[in-house]
């Protein structure tokens, strides 16, 4: 049988898909995994380890970790499609990582985030505003991070629940400010399948110094994006492709006029661009 035909008889059965978008999706999957398994000239044994390794990814996620948006991230998918979405005038996103958790703790303004124990202390603060520089109050920001040990809360029996998470709103002038750590590089987790992926490949599994945060606000679209330290060693070379230039902030050290509780002070702002009616 001719491949190119065989391709045309199963985008043909997917044609009466009613839903418009999803027959769009279906139909381009379809054609680059045929022209992906035409190009490689993909083998049966070939397409049985592929099959075996999304298993395995499957396998490996549970309520607290999840491979299969590690595996995204690792091959750049996760950045590419953050980046399709990027709203004009807004912060530039990044990707989620496979870190978040949902429901973590509102805290005032200013509070810390984290505990003495788990870092360099560092005040970050800036303004949420549209993109015309004018102020946003009651806009959310969820930040979350990694202790300087490497790990995420949810990845270390030493740290309590939703520790170095936090959700904080902005005041009437748009500012927000909060206490957390200064960030470290941490390895993302190779001890899973997508493990595999870096050791075959040679790759480093480092991701570059970062917080990361989800600024939304009623009527604007959110966005899910990273503050990273301009200082730190893995901007170049990022395991998972996030750093983009606009993100990238000065940890100066904390001087007079500075709160004398942190080392270091972060100033920050995050636009957000109207949500599309
Ligand atoms: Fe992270």
């Amino acid at each position: 049988m001719d491949a190119e035909k065989l391709t045309d008889e199963v985008l043909e059965a997917y044609a009466g898909t009613p839903d418009p978008r999803l027959r769009e999706l279906l139909a381009a999957l379809i054609r680059h995994l045929h022209a992906f398994a035409m190009e490689t000239a993909l083998t049966p044994q070939e397409w049985m380890a592929g099959i075996e390794f999304l298993t395995a990814v499957g396998q490996k996620c549970d309520p607290q970790r999840q491979e299969f948006i590690l595996l995204s991230d690792v091959l750049g998918l996760s950045s590419l499609v953050e980046t399709l979405n990027a709203a004009d005038g807004a912060t530039e996103p990044t990707v989620l990582g496979p870190f978040y958790l949902p429901g973590a703790p509102r805290r005032e303004l200013g509070e810390q985030i984290g505990r003495a124990e788990d870092g360099d202390p560092a005040l970050i603060r800036g303004r949420v505003t549209d993109p015309a520089g004018r102020p946003i109050s009651g806009a959310t920001l969820d930040v979350w991070q990694g202790n300087s040990n490497g790990l995420y809360d949810i990845q270390d029996p030493g740290q309590p629940e939703f520790n170095l998470r936090g959700v904080f709103t902005t005041g009437a002038d748009g500012n927000y400010s909060f206490r957390t750590i200064r960030p470290v590089s941490y390895p993302v987790p190779i001890d899973g399948p997508v493990g595999e992926v870096f050791r075959a490949s040679g790759r480093h599994n480092w991701r570059a110094a970062h917080v990361h945060a989800i600024v939304s606000a009623a009527g604007y679209r959110p966005v899910t994006t990273h503050i990273f330290d301009s200082a730190n060693e893995y901007l170049d070379s990022d395991a998972v492709f996030g750093v983009r230039d606009s993100l990238i902030q000065e940890f100066r050290a904390a001087g007079p006029g500075d709160p004398d509780d942190v080392t270091y002070v972060v100033d920050v702002d995050f636009a957000l661009a109207p949500s599309v009616a």
